[in-house]
């Protein structure tokens, strides 16, 4: 197909083709392609309700997008050539269908308004898949957390062992990160939804058009009440690779602790054959290379939130071109925390808990020291008192007198029975669990 501008007529000389190549986005926005065609669709309708456009002309343009959606999903047609992005490929390939009639889907707006409608879609879009994958995980956790009731671990804190949690109650603690995620993308979702279509360049349009109407066809539930905000307001895609990048740091932080958790020294876990890889010269390796790529990318996510910021920070209103580096970080941070959740889900269903080693670990005495603490404070002994014999206790510096108080005490305490007198809502300990563990199977349905 011919290469054709959208904006030629002013200009006597050519362009350089550093400069071409320069501007062009295609290879990028082509994944705008089907949001760009529904786009022009609802447009097309609406001109053609307001009488901007004779309805026969109207019809045979749809037409012609319909069949040229149905060529691309079998694969009859590519994206190809230079063009300078995927509004100006849709225009040329509609042209070369229809004839010049095609260039009527420019009227009464701009690519301005354009590239931001179709932005808005695919971020409404990749929201719904986000979501699911982020369920996936979920989904995953709590069945493990199901399985793995009765195993216990000790809970850490500053990487010292703390106090013995059960392994559900482990596990569930990132369900709820996740279901947070979940409600931050549900956010981003309602911020995408607001149809800028209409707002032309900057201005809006001189033709009678109805921006409530495209906004109707093509699903968002409000429109844009300033134009020049319209074309300029790229909060949606900040507010997506925030959430984005917490998501991610919430990986990265579940990733850091398998991989801790896989090394011999804790022993507590071992990933399975599936999801780990080995070493090219160290026959006896086994690495836990998924969670290293998922930590690993989300610095990549925060990047990307980053560079976003920044591209915005100095613009004026309304369109300017900077705003053309708006999608590649968004396009990499979806696609990357797709597929890093993807792998966390694939990594976490295989995973083997070595439930013997988590209960040797626990054998360690300093895991019942806050329990022995309130024990003491039971027996009527202020709790500044409990807390330093307990202290003592677990550095074997108590005396003959303190021994023979402390002892029967101490005696009396295991990780099962410190985790069984942890029954509150929201505590560690199993019957907590289990309330705990029904929520979250609620909050899934
Ligand atoms: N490729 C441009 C972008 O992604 C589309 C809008 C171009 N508008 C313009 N006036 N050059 O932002």
């Amino acid at each position: 197909m011919s290469t054709t501008k959208l904006w030629g007529g002013r200009f006597a000389g050519k362009t350089h083709p550093l400069m071409e190549e320069f501007g062009r986005s295609l290879q990028s926005d082509q994944r705008l392609l089907f949001c760009d065609l529904q786009v022009c669709r609802a447009h097309l309708q609406m001109l053609s309700e307001c009488g901007a456009v004779k309805p026969e002309v109207s019809e045979r343009l749809v037409n012609t997008i319909d069949q040229l959606v149905a060529e691309l999903n079998r694969g009859a047609v590519q994206v190809s050539g230079d063009h300078e992005d995927i509004h100006s490929w849709v225009e040329a390939e509609l042209r070369q269908r229809a004839g010049d009639e095609a260039s009527l889907i420019r009227l009464g707006r701009s690519r301005n308004d354009l590239v931001v409608t179709d932005f808005r879609l695919w971020t409404r879009q990749a929201v719904q898949r986000l979501r699911e994958a982020v369920r996936g995980l979920q989904a995953v956790l709590l069945q493990r957390a199901e399985e793995q009731a009765g195993v216990y671990l000790p809970g850490y804190t500053h990487l010292q062992r703390a106090q013995p949690v059960t392994l559900s109650h482990h596990l569930l603690a990132h369900f709820w990160s996740l279901q947070r995620d979940h409600q931050r993308l549900e956010q981003c979702a309602q911020s995408a939804d607001c149809c800028p279509l209409g707002a032309g360049a900057l201005a809006g349009s001189s033709w009678d058009i109805q921006p409530q109407r495209t906004a109707e066809l093509l699903g968002f539930s409000r429109c844009f009440d300033n134009s020049l905000d319209a074309v300029s307001d790229r909060d949606f895609a900040v507010e997506l690779l925030s959430a984005l990048s917490l998501c991610m740091i919430h990986l990265s932080r579940m990733s850091e602790e398998l991989i801790l958790w896989s090394a011999p020294e804790f022993g507590f876990a071992t990933f399975d054959d599936a999801w780990s890889t080995g070493s090219s010269l160290m026959p006896q390796k086994k690495n836990p290379d998924p969670a290293e790529l998922i930590r690993g990318r989300s610095g990549r996510v925060i990047g990307h939130l980053q560079s976003l910021l920044v591209t915005l920070k100095g613009l004026p209103l309304a369109y300017n071109r900077d705003l053309q580096e708006d999608k590649p970080p968004v396009f990499e941070a979806v696609e990357m925390t797709e597929k890093c959740l993807l792998v966390m889900t694939g990594v976490m269903a295989s995973l083997r808990f070595e439930a013997a080693q988590m209960a040797r670990a626990c054998e360690d005495p300093g895991l019942l020291a806050t329990d022995l603490a309130d024990h003491l404070v039971r027996a009527g002994h202020p709790f500044s008192m409990a807390h330093e014999l307990a202290g003592k206790w677990v550095a074997g510096r108590l005396d003959q007198a303190e021994l023979a108080l402390v002892r029967p005490l101490a005696e009396q305490l295991s990780a099962e029975s410190v985790l069984m007198a942890r029954r509150h809502p929201g505590a560690a300990g199993p019957e907590s669990v289990q309330i705990q563990l029904d929520k979250a199977r609620r909050s899934l349905q």
